[in-house]
């Protein structure tokens, strides 16, 4: 399905990001696992990879840093001469109650989740564009279409992240890329981990599918929007979350 293709997968080294890398290697890419602190985690995907002769790669850099994003993308396109699928996974929260929130848990989540998405499209865009051939795909999350307290940044990000798709699906979609977005609802991640067993089950009472879902089913729904099965959705918010919110 995606044979001879190269793909970058922002904070590929855990979560639902590893579980995109490998879904996305065993459909024949050759993955570029996109880490900042977790090195053995993201060498660990690595692995998984090559024993299910998969392809793929670790390259470190921190998706906020303009500098170092550029510099590793570079070093990517000159070695496979192109990135055909760009997935912005990489994601962090500062919550905290909007009236006790600090400016440094606003910047820092603007900072990896917006700054981060600009910062690795940017890098990609003119090659895909000279290429004519590109799929990218973003990881919003269900809290940017319905809120959620406590979570002020971290859903204003993911709101912004819808904006960001529709509309540089608008601008590209005459290049042929495909700019889509899919906003997962809970997903059993380290993320989720930090939720309280009566807070969790509060959320299962009012999924309709009463459970959280696996990172394996966001990532086979990016699988489809990185393949030519999708090629013509664009701007399209896909939502994996259990029916909670439609
Ligand atoms: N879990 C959920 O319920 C859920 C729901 C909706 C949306 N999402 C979104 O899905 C994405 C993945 O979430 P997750 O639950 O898998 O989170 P996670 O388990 O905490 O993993 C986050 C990943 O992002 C990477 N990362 C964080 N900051 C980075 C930076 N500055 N540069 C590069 N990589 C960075 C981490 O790598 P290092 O450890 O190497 O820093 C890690 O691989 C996020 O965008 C999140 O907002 C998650």
């Amino acid at each position: 399905m995606l044979k001879d293709k190269i793909a970058l997968v922002t904070g590929g080294s855990r979560g639902i990001g590893s579980s995109i890398c490998t879904e996305l290697a065993k459909a024949g890419a050759t993955v570029i696992i996109n880490y900042s602190n977790s090195k053995d985690s993201a060498e660990e995907v690595l692995k998984q990879i090559e024993s299910s002769s998969g392809n793929g790669e670790v390259v470190k850099f921190d998706v906020s840093d303009s500098n170092e994003v550029e510099q590793s993308i570079k070093e990517i396109i000159d070695k496979y001469e192109r990135i055909d699928i760009l997935v912005n996974n990489a994601g962090i929260t500062r919550d905290s109650l909007f009236m006790r929130m600090k400016e440094n848990q606003w910047d820092e989540v603007f900072e990896t989740n917006i700054k981060g998405v600009f910062n690795c499209t940017k890098n990609v865009v003119r090659m895909m564009i000279k290429n004519q051939y590109g799929k990218i795909i973003n990881i919003s999350s269900v809290v940017g279409e319905m809120g959620n307290p406590g979570q002020v940044n971290y859903s204003s990000t993911k709101s912004a992240l819808i904006g960001f798709t529709k509309s540089l699906a608008k601008e590209l979609g005459s290049k042929n890329i495909n700019v889509n977005a899919v906003s997962p609802g809970f997903i059993e991640t380290e993320i989720t981990d930090v939720l309280s067993d009566t807070i969790k089950e509060k959320y299962k009472e009012i999924i309709p599918l009463s459970r959280f879902g696996q990172p394996e089913d966001v990532a086979k729904a990016v699988l489809f929007l990185a393949s030519d099965d999708s090629s013509y959705i664009t701007g399209e918010v896909l939502k994996i979350n259990g029916g909670l919110y439609t």
